[in-house]
């Protein structure tokens, strides 16, 4: 796709942002497929869905979580070649959670649209060109060097979700398409661990390294506020681009890392919870300790990333969405962290091994008297 194209296909896409909602149009008793459906997000949409009497059919290898929710109809296949299984089906809707390039997209929405009327794509906020400041539905998205590269790696995740947005739109239109562009979605069951790194670190007690400052802001989504979006502009047919994430201003890491202590506290260790340790940020990145990987969910609002916590929300919120306390989430998150296999526990994905961090926090008490923050 041609930069012009692609700026006049994400123009379309503002505009079918425009259409006005049908809030009051809820069906219930739909079919709905899903494309993916067993790793995270999509075990959330199913219970919610199931839960206001839908029907769901979960698409996919067969190889991530095979058993989770059996009552749900499989269909076996593979979005790289193998959609066969789902020819000569009708649903009253699709949900793809597992598009990562337009290839796939365009071939799952060009073999459905005639079956299922409505075609609702979960991308991302990382669609966004810029993060130096403040982002909405109608910022420019970014772009590829190598229009025709399928490798999903960070620097190509986020164009890439970009251009598999446009292949769902051009296939099913402005009025059929829902764009849903979640943040950092967190809660029970992520496969990540960024969120949970916070709880379950808190779990272990002791003096607990925070980045920066307790003000910071970060912007997360709880998988269950985001499944019930979903759901929502389903049975509503709410067609449009929607940013999904808590809003601006509402959240910050000391907000979190206070609601990890405090799950920890009530969860795990009532006697001697965490003490938090707050480290600048110039200090982590003289220790080499990186945003978001070690450090996960914080991002130090600086240079290119200093609208990195301002992505608007306030077209999803007048659409319905809601978010629930981040003492829910924290709490739920660590009840869930806390029945892992412990081989899961002891090996989280993301943030700073106790090793690093007990150097981390060692190096910072001899350079500078520590800010302690017991929040
Ligand atoms: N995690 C975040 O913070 C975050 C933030 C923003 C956006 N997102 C987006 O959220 C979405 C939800 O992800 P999720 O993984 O939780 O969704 P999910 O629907 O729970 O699971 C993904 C599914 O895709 C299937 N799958 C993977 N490759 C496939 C293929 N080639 N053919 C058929 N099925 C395939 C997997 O099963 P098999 O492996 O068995 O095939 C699995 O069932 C993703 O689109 C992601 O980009 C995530």
């Amino acid at each position: 796709m041609q930069r012009r194209d692609f700026l006049l296909a994400s123009f379309d896409l503002a505009a079918a942002s425009a259409l006005p909602l049908s809030p009051v149009r809820a069906e219930r008793g739909l079919r709905i497929l899903v494309l993916g459906g067993t790793r995270f997000l999509g075990p959330h949409m199913a219970e919610f869905a199931i839960a206001r009497g839908h029907t769901l059919t979960f698409f996919n290898r067969g190889k991530t979580n095979a058993d989770v929710l059996p009552g749900v109809e499989r269909i076996q296949g593979d979005r790289n070649g193998d959609l066969k299984g789902l020819e000569g089906r009708r649903w009253d809707a699709v949900i793809d959670n597992s598009g990562y390039v337009p290839r796939q997209v365009r071939a799952s929405a060009e073999l459905l649209h005639a079956s299922a009327p409505h075609y609702l794509f979960v991308s991302s906020v990382s669609v966004y060109a810029s993060f130096a400041g403040p982002s909405d539905e109608d910022s420019p998205v970014g772009g590829l060097a190598d229009k025709s590269t399928e490798k999903v790696d960070s620097e190509n995740y986020g164009p890439l979700k970009a251009l598999c947005e446009s292949a769902a739109h051009a296939v099913y239109g402005a009025e059929h398409t829902t764009i849903v562009r979640p943040g950092l979605i967190v809660g029970p069951g992520d496969n990540t661990d960024r969120f949970t790194f916070w709880p379950a670190r808190a779990a272990r007690g002791g003096e607990l390294a925070a980045p920066g400052a307790p003000s910071d802001p970060v912007q997360v989504i709880d998988v269950r506020d985001l499944a019930e979006f979903a759901i929502k502009a389903i049975e509503q047919r709410t067609a449009g681009t929607f940013n999904v994430l808590s809003p601006p201003g509402r959240l910050s890491i000391g907000d979190v890392v206070r609601e990890s202590v405090a799950a920890a506290k009530r969860l795990v260790n009532p006697q001697s919870p965490p003490v938090p340790v707050w480290i600048p940020a110039a200090f982590l990145a003289s220790q080499k300790v990186e945003p978001w990987s070690d450090m996960p969910v914080w991002v130090p609002a600086i240079g290119d990333e200093a609208g990195f916590a301002q992505t608007s929300a306030a077209r999803a919120l007048s659409a319905g969405l809601t978010i629930r306390p981040l003492t829910e989430t924290t709490a739920d998150t660590l009840r869930w962290h806390l029945t892992r296999p412990q081989a899961e526990r002891n090996g989280l994905k993301a943030g700073l091994s106790p090793e690093r961090e007990a150097a981390l926090l060692a190096a910072w008490k001899t350079t500078a008297a520590p800010m302690r923050v017991d929040r």
